[in-house]
């Protein structure tokens, strides 16, 4: 079908001409499996492992129907990986994350594990290392999957029984601790605040009863706080024109809160916050009485389109929360357009001093890549060239690091005029310099949302 046509006339339908299906939106109809990709440059060789993504890939072809009420973030989950070794590209490798529909579609056994016929929707959202193994995960409700090296679904998993419920899109790794921080929510229950440890074990530490039910993709954590969001997406399935039930609440406030890390729900300091909506956070750390919140702000989400996230550019603000008057300031530090924050791991929940993110503009338009200097206020861009397009730029440390930007850039990048992505690499010091290398994919990668550097002798994705 020409999905073009079919999809012009739909009111909600972002720049690309259809909701979410047209352009490198377009899920990718198969598999893919190559060797001994082509390099451009040279790629350290410092740099051994593997390099992924993670993104929705609607496996069933969507009639007009199907299409009206389609939204960006549902969906299979399709991850993709590129191997490095030794300055070589070995492989890159597309794979579906075997859920119900992926299964019937391609044929094959469904996975084993909980959560069957509950707790078994797609997982698409960002891949983390669970005890040593590899995880896609997805928010609001359905059990991770476990995949192996070479990206194969294994099985659904509720960490060995100690997830009580659904999961998170959104772990953080608090380096200090060697555990990642994780907010939970689902409709009925209530958010959760969960830690999982190097052995892969869930714990839950709070939950958190609120009278509504808000969406909360992504979290922040401090030394002492977990940064708690509650803007006003809620779930409202009654209102939704989409197969997406959370939608823009017109009548409530925005709020933020500091949970204390041990867990006591009764104790959350809440914050009066600017009308806004955010799916992610850039980082958070406590300077004295300040807590420190740096976040991508969007004005507000799921109101004009509900088919995906497409209400204006969103741009990074830092929040300084003053803990003894409980008042909030925002400071806007960079005025155009960007999302997708990445920041060198080893400074989760501490002062730090670069962000890295990628270009969102109006539509849901993606471009350059952007690194952040908070204590300069400055932004050095990296331009891949015409008309191309990165989301997610991944922070890699050097061997050996000392400085907080020595490491490189890792990303997938869209080149429209062949069709095709690359993974480009970009010294990180040298952020708008030419790149160090650029490895030609057979594919696109349809853009998608999170993922890592999964290097061969450490067990965590970063
Ligand atoms: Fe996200």
């Amino acid at each position: 079908m020409n999905m073009h046509a079919t999809a012009e006339r739909i009111a909600s339908a972002n720049s690309t001409g259809a909701p979410y299906v047209a352009g490198n939106f377009a899920p990718l109809k198969s598999e893919v499996t190559a060797f001994d990709l082509e390099v451009i440059g040279r790629i350290p060789e410092e740099l051994n492992g593997r390099f992924l993504r993670i993104g929705p890939n609607p496996i069933d072809e969507l009639d007009r129907v199907q299409l009206v009420r389609h939204h960006w973030f549902a969906g299979s989950g399709m991850a993709h990986g590129l191997r490095l070794r030794g300055g070589k590209a070995e492989w890159f490798r597309s794979r579906f994350v075997l859920d119900r529909d992926a299964a019937r579609v391609l044929s094959r056994k469904p996975i084993p594990g909980p959560g069957e016929g509950a707790r078994d929707g797609n997982v698409n959202t960002s891949l983390m290392n669970v005890g040593g193994k590899l995880c896609a995960v997805v928010e609001a409700g359905s059990l991770p999957v476990e995949l192996d090296d070479e990206l194969a679904s294994v099985r659904r998993t509720d960490f060995n029984g100690t997830l009580e419920a659904g999961f998170t899109g959104h772990p953080k790794f608090d380096p200090l601790i060697g555990e990642h921080h994780a907010l939970a929510y689902e409709p009925f229950q209530p958010v959760r605040y969960i830690t999982v440890d190097a052995d892969g074990r869930a714990t839950t530490k709070a939950r958190i009863d609120l009278p509504h039910i808000p969406l909360i993709h992504d979290m922040a954590f401090t030394q002492s706080f977990i940064v708690v969001p509650d803007f006003p997406v809620t779930f409202q399935p009654e209102l939704s024109h989409t197969d997406f039930p959370w939608l823009w609440d017109e009548k409530r406030a925005s709020r933020i809160g500091l949970l204390p890390r041990k867990g006591d729900a009764a104790a959350i300091q809440w914050f009066e916050a600017p009308r806004c909506f955010a799916f992610h956070f850039a980082n958070a750390y406590d300077d004295g009485d300040l807590t420190i919140v740096d976040l991508m702000r969007h004005h507000r989400m799921f109101h004009t389109d509900q088919n995906g996230p497409n209400e204006g550019a969103p741009v990074l603000v830092r929040w300084t929360l003053h803990r003894p008057t409980g008042r909030l300031s925002e400071t806007v530090i960079d005025d155009r357009g960007v999302e997708f924050a990445r920041i060198n791991g080893r400074y989760g929940g501490q002062a730090y001093r670069f962000a890295y993110t990628a270009y969102w503009g109006d539509d849901v338009a993606f471009g350059p890549s952007m690194k952040h200097d908070l204590q300069r206020s400055t932004t050095e861009v990296h331009d891949y060239g015409p008309g191309q397009m990165t989301s997610e730029p991944v922070f890699v440390r050097k061997p050996g690091a000392t400085a907080e930007d020595e490491g490189w850039i890792l990303s997938y990048v869209y080149d429209p005029r062949r069709d095709l992505s690359d993974v480009v690499i970009l010294d990180a010091q040298d952020f708008a310099g030419e790149p160090v290398a650029t490895i030609r994919l057979p594919v696109r990668v349809p853009f998608g949302f999170h993922g890592g550097w999964a290097p061969d002798k450490v067990t965590v994705v970063e």
